[in-house]
């Protein structure tokens, strides 16, 4: 079955073709971060507008590089929760034209649970070697959450951040140092730094009650803006703490502290989460922060340590693209799925 993917919820537009939930065909992602740069955050409505440009285009492009024609495609699956309502609109409403006018099954996909879906693509290993129970674990910039997967239309969120995502905290943290956008991958590129100390500050990692499995990350940030810019005063009883100077070894290390403790803090909570769940086969990974050079070491280490198979995207594969949306619609498509043309875009996940 060869499947159109579509990809708006964000500030990425994107259309990929998969055969078989597995090959990716062709995957193009057309990015707005140019647009959003200059303010320092997604700017919903201009997300929208560019969305509307870029869509033609992009749906174009990748039957195009598919080598494929519009009379090809057996079904259409798009990304229609969570997201930006406007710019989900626009690519749910490209997909259900698509489907509409080829006669071919639509089905709308929950673009976290795609984000775990991910690592299967292009995946040399079989098929048909079970996946579950898995423990799934999406860090993005929107998103950070633990999932116990039994199925792809059967997962159970075990905890979440409560606060920031791990992307966004990394976002912020990149800005207080004063990194260019995109921050995440630009702290990451620092704090791997020859020299760099990850021990030079005792940032804090999260750990809530002794057994949640939720996380937080507001607490680091503020702990990296304080070092940064000085404890303030706080009601009389301390002076003011002024900041270390900021040169390029000091901001080497926050960048390398900063990593080892959001790192840190993500390993404890898979940790339980799989102390929880021993018949646990594999551990799920995906989400832009994925492409962390620690974290995919970190996470790279426990599979190997708790005998699991890891599957994590390629880093290309690893941010918002439309082949993880094809392909998990593939799966859907394949268990009986079908959508009407009344799906609506939703702004929150599923689960
Ligand atoms: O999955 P994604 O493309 O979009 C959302 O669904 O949110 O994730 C984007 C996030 C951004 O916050 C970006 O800074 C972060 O992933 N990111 C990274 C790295 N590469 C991307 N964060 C830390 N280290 C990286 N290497
Ligand atoms: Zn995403």
């Amino acid at each position: 079955m060869i499947v159109l993917g579509i990809e708006t919820s964000c500030d990425e537009t994107s259309a990929a073709v998969v055969r078989g939930g597995r090959d990716v065909l062709s995957c193009v992602v057309a990015s707005q971060h140019e647009i959003h740069a200059e303010f320092g955050g997604v700017v919903p409505e201009l997300a929208s507008r560019a969305h509307v440009e870029a869509i033609s285009p992009t749906i174009d492009a990748a039957l195009s590089r598919a080598g494929l024609a519009p009379r090809d495609v057996n079904a259409v699956a798009v990304g229609h929760r969570p997201g930006l309502i406007g710019s989900l609109l626009v690519g749910v409403t490209a997909a259900k034209a698509m489907a509409w006018s080829l006669g071919v099954p639509l089905v709308g996909v929950d673009h976290v649970h795609a984000h775990l879906y991910a690592g299967l693509l292009n995946n040399p290993v079989e098929p048909s070697v079970t996946t579950f129970p898995a423990i799934g674990l999406v860090v993005s910039g929107g998103h950070t959450s633990i999932y116990r997967v039994d199925a792809w239309n059967r997962l159970a969120r075990l905890g979440a951040t409560i606060d920031d995502a791990m992307g966004e905290a990394y976002d912020k943290a990149a800005t207080i140092l004063g990194l260019p956008h995109p921050g995440g991958p630009n702290l990451d590129r620092l704090a791997r730094t020859p020299g760099a100390n990850e021990h030079a500050e005792q940032f804090p990692i999260s750990r809530l009650s002794p057994t949640s499995l939720d996380l937080s990350f507001s607490g680091l940030k503020t702990a990296m803006l304080y070092a940064v810019r000085g404890v303030p005063h706080t009601r009389g009883r301390t002076p003011p703490v002024p900041p270390a100077p900021l040169t390029d070894q000091r901001r080497a290390d926050l960048a390398a502290s900063f990593q080892r403790s959001a790192c840190a803090a993500v390993l404890l909570k898979l940790e339980r989460a799989l102390d929880r769940t021993p018949e646990a086969r594999t551990l799920l990974c995906g989400g832009g922060v994925t492409a962390n050079s620690r974290l995919r070491d970190q996470l790279a280490s426990l599979a190997q340590r708790r005998s699991l198979r890891l599957v994590i995207p390629p880093l290309d594969l690893c941010v918002d693209n439309a082949a993880m949306i094809a392909g998990l619609g593939s799966v859907l498509l394949d268990s009986g799925h079908r959508d009407t043309l009344a799906l609506a875009p939703v702004p929150t996940t599923a689960c």
